[in-house]
């Protein structure tokens, strides 16, 4: 199988995840238990690295939403996996790999709104503005980059390449 040429390596990547995190941390204030909502499955190597960059108290959660085969986006966001606990009252930061249409991430921030949480802020490793479909604020964003296809770090191509330790991107993309 074909490896994906390297777009942002593992040394980056761990330095700005390190970032943010400290940054979440002084946003929430030193005592406020952070409760980090990870998206699947796409989040979950973000979540764990991001989890441990954050200092102080942290719990987590995981959603599922359904997500596109290959590399065209349908457009229709479907919950296939609800959190197991109430966020009432806590203080909630989505956990998304990447924003691309903002599809995805606009279901998630008005689903769970509406279950007074005391605050609702997002995290993702990736964005892709360009693409955009519809406006969605992102408080914490990794990295902002143009508009191609890019696989690892828990990003996948037909569930492929989640488990590379760095962002790539396939040849001719
Ligand atoms: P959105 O709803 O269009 O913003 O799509 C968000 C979801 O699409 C992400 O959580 C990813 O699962 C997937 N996605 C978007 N762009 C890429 C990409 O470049 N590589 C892999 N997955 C992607």
């Amino acid at each position: 199988m074909k490896q994906p040429g390297v777009f942002l390596n593992e040394a980056k990547i761990r330095a700005r995840v390190a970032e943010m995190g400290a940054q979440i941390r002084k946003d929430s204030g030193p005592d406020t238990p952070v409760h980090l909502i990870a998206v699947l499955k796409g989040a979950f190597i973000f979540l764990a690295d991001l989890a441990r960059a954050i200092p102080g108290p942290v719990s987590l959660d995981f959603i599922s939403v359904s997500s596109y085969a290959g590399k065209s986006s349908s457009g229709e966001v479907r919950l296939l996996k609800d959190l197991d606990r109430s966020i009432e009252g806590r203080a909630v930061i989505i956990v998304e790999d990447i924003v691309d249409t903002g599809l995805t991430l606009a279901y998630l921030q008005e689903i769970l709104r509406a279950r007074d949480p005391k605050s609702v802020k997002t995290a993702c490793l990736l964005s892709k503005p360009s693409r955009r479909k519809i406006e969605v604020p992102v408080e914490y964003i990794g990295f902002t980059i143009d508009d191609r296809f890019v696989v690892g770090y828990g990003l996948d191509y037909d569930e492929q390449y989640r488990q590379l330790p760095y962002i790539g991107v396939m040849d001719g993309d």
